[in-house]
Order: structure tokens, then sequence, then C-alpha cells
């Protein structure tokens, strides 16, 4: 694991670029995030939607599924980005793909386009996380 300090302003640019590429005719609600993992690559990730709304992916699990494909290791941070009134925090779904591949202290940071922030570690949005340990393997 890298232990260099976290570049948050790198991580909120491309969650902000990434943002700008949302496919989300149906809701509205464009969201970009960024993930820093272990190798120092920073993978990007915006909600895309669908006319069968179900079918929806979250920015957050877009982003996870770059990391794996470019085989960059463990997340270190995440930043999600909106231009929402308050900063949006990473929904159930997400939390539980990204409790697969951090660990619970992985820090979860929400920016708005009007810079309002909020930070959590991920055991604090999910306590308690379902982990390939519970499968009795
Ligand atoms: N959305 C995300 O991309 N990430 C979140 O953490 C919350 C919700 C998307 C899903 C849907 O495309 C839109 O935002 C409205 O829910």
């Amino acid at each position: 694991m890298d232990g260099s300090p976290i570049d948050w302003e790198a991580l909120a640019g491309a969650a902000e670029a990434a943002r700008a590429r949302a496919y989300a005719p149906y809701s509205g609600f464009a969201v970009g995030a960024a993930i820093l993992f272990e190798d120092g690559a920073i993978t990007q990730g915006a909600n895309v939607e669908n006319a069968s709304y179900g079918l929806g992916v979250c920015a957050e699990r877009n982003a996870v599924a770059a990391g794996v494909l470019g085989g960059h290791g463990r997340p270190r941070a995440v930043l999600i980005f909106t231009s929402a009134g308050h900063p949006v925090p990473p929904c159930g779904a997400c939390r539980q793909v990204l409790a697969e591949f951090a660990g619970p202290e992985l820090p979860v940071q929400s920016r708005t386009a009007a810079g309002a922030r909020r930070m959590h570690r991920l055991a604090e949005l999910l306590p308690e996380a379902f982990g390939p340990e519970w499968l009795g393997r």
C-alpha cells in the first residue's frame, strides 16, 4: 500500500470531469466519482441510466469496475461529485460494492459544485458489512 498523502484536489477534478459525462436523462441527477487506487491510478465513473430504469448504474460502481479492469489494486480513497444542494453519500448498493474491494477505513468524500464537503469512512456508511468471510468457504 502506498502511504503517500491523498491528493483530494486531483480526485475532485477527476470526479467533476466524470460528472460532465454522466448519462442521466431520466433522473436529471448527474453524478461523477473518482477513486484513487493503491498503485496510484485514479479511475472515473459517471452514472449511466437506461430507458429500462432499473438498469441504471451509479457513478461509484462504474469507477470501481474501471479499477478492477485496470488491475489497480485496492481503492484508497473515493470522491463523489454532484451539483446537489448537499454533499451526496454513496447509495447502499455502491457501499456494498466498495466494501468488496476496500477496507472499513476507506475515506469517502462527497463534494458539491458549490464547494460543500462531507467526509466519511466506509465503516460508518456500512457497518457490519457482508463480505466473503460470511460465505463460510
Ligand atoms: N446515483 C449515483 O450515481 N450515485 C449515488 O451514490 C447516488 C445515486 C445516481 C443513480 C441515478 O442515475 C441518479 O443518481 C439518481 O438516483
